[in-house]
């Protein structure tokens, strides 16, 4: 007998699963997912080790939101703990689409937002980067529409560097009008160097459609716990509270994250060094004669076009696992730093 097949939404049949980069290869360096290269403090460790995991987390984590609070200047309400920022992302657009929304964003970006918009039932609109691989902001606010229900503005820009300008993004909060939801996201801000660009925790309290989200995963390394959070006007937050899956922020990432708030000396110094690698990589790249945008994230990105598939094989044959997007460009994480040497040495024969 023949069994019709399942009926489910076309789109989603249509979406490709999620892939995640190569792994890592023996003795080599995996700069394929933006990690950060040092493990868990010891004090992480013992603070995991520590949560009852018999018992379901407490749900809102209040601790950890009111030390988030303190940090940025508001209260409690106004700071939202997700398993990952990907999972605030994929909340508010839930909360903010219907059939046919239009959500607008860079492209080429983070790769996992076509697919959040498309679960959320909306449509991407999707505006090219401009001059230097950077945000068009002002093409952006252009593609707002009034279907239009999210914008997201990623800074710095994941795979490509550049952060967006404070002053550009003054005017495109003027242009975009306040009933559409603004989400920034500043996933690498803490590696971010530039003196003009963004900063979303001077703009809280700015706008009522504005909302910053950040992430433990990349400065603080604790990418394996999934914790990130979200700061914005509490009834905006309230809807993705709404949709939240719940229960899914565990004991041990809010505890986690407590520790990590209180060691924050020693885990900015491990970012200071992250900076450090990405200015020999990014000097090492310019002078073997590639165009490296401004990078200010723990990543750098080579423009390959159609010899982006060579180019991670090279990378690979070196012990070094970078994301490739086929037919555009490579995204090379800063990683340890004795993994400047494989990367310049496989870079410099694809010039
Ligand atoms: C721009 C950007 N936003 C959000 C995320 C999600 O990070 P997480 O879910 O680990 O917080 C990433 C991860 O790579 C990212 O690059």
């Amino acid at each position: 007998m023949a069994v019709p097949p399942l009926r489910m939404r076309p789109e989603i049949a249509a979406l490709p699963a999620y892939k995640q980069g190569r792994q890592a290869v023996a003795d080599g360096y995996k700069l394929s997912s933006n990690e950060n290269p040092f493990g868990p403090l010891v004090e992480i460790v013992e603070a995991v080790a520590r949560a009852e995991v018999n018992r379901y987390p407490d749900a809102t984590g209040p601790a950890l939101r009111a030390k988030l609070g303190g940090r940025f200047g508001v209260g409690p309400g106004e700071v939202h703990l997700g398993a990952g920022s990907v999972a605030l992302l994929s909340q508010f657009l839930l909360a903010v689409c219907e059939p046919g929304s239009e959500v607008v964003y860079a492209w080429r970006s983070f790769e996992a937002y076509p697919g959040l918009v498309t679960v959320a039932g909306g449509r991407s609109v999707q505006v090219p980067l401009g001059p230097g691989a950077g945000h068009d902001l002002d093409a952006m606010a252009a593609a707002v529409t009034d279907r239009t229900r999210a914008v997201i503005v990623c800074s710095p820009n994941n795979p490509t560097g550049p952060t967006v300008p404070a002053e550009a993004f003054t005017r495109f909060m003027a242009a975009v009008p306040s009933d559409v939801l603004v989400l920034l996201d500043e996933a690498y801000a803490e590696f971010v160097r530039d003196p003009d660009a963004v900063d979303g925790s001077r703009l809280i309290g700015r706008y009522p459609n504005l909302v910053v989200l950040r992430t433990f995963s990349k400065a603080w390394g604790l990418a394996g716990l999934r914790l990130g959070y979200a700061i914005g006007p509490e009834a905006v937050l309230d809807a993705a509270r709404a949709v939240a899956i719940p229960l899914s922020v565990t004991g041990q990432a809010q505890l986690a994250g407590l520790v990590a708030l209180d060691h924050e000396d020693l885990l900015s110094a491990r970012v200071e060094d992250i900076v450090g690698t990405r200015t020999r990589l990014v000097a090492g790249l310019r002078e073997l004669g590639f165009e490296v945008p401004d990078a200010q994230g723990n990543f750098v990105w080579l423009a390959l076009g159609d010899a982006t598939g060579r180019a991670d094989d090279v990378f690979h044959e070196h012990g070094v696992v970078v994301r490739a997007f086929p037919g555009d460009g490579v995204r090379i994480s800063v990683g340890e730093h004795e993994s400047v040497t494989p990367v310049l040495e496989a870079a410099a024969l694809l010039r």
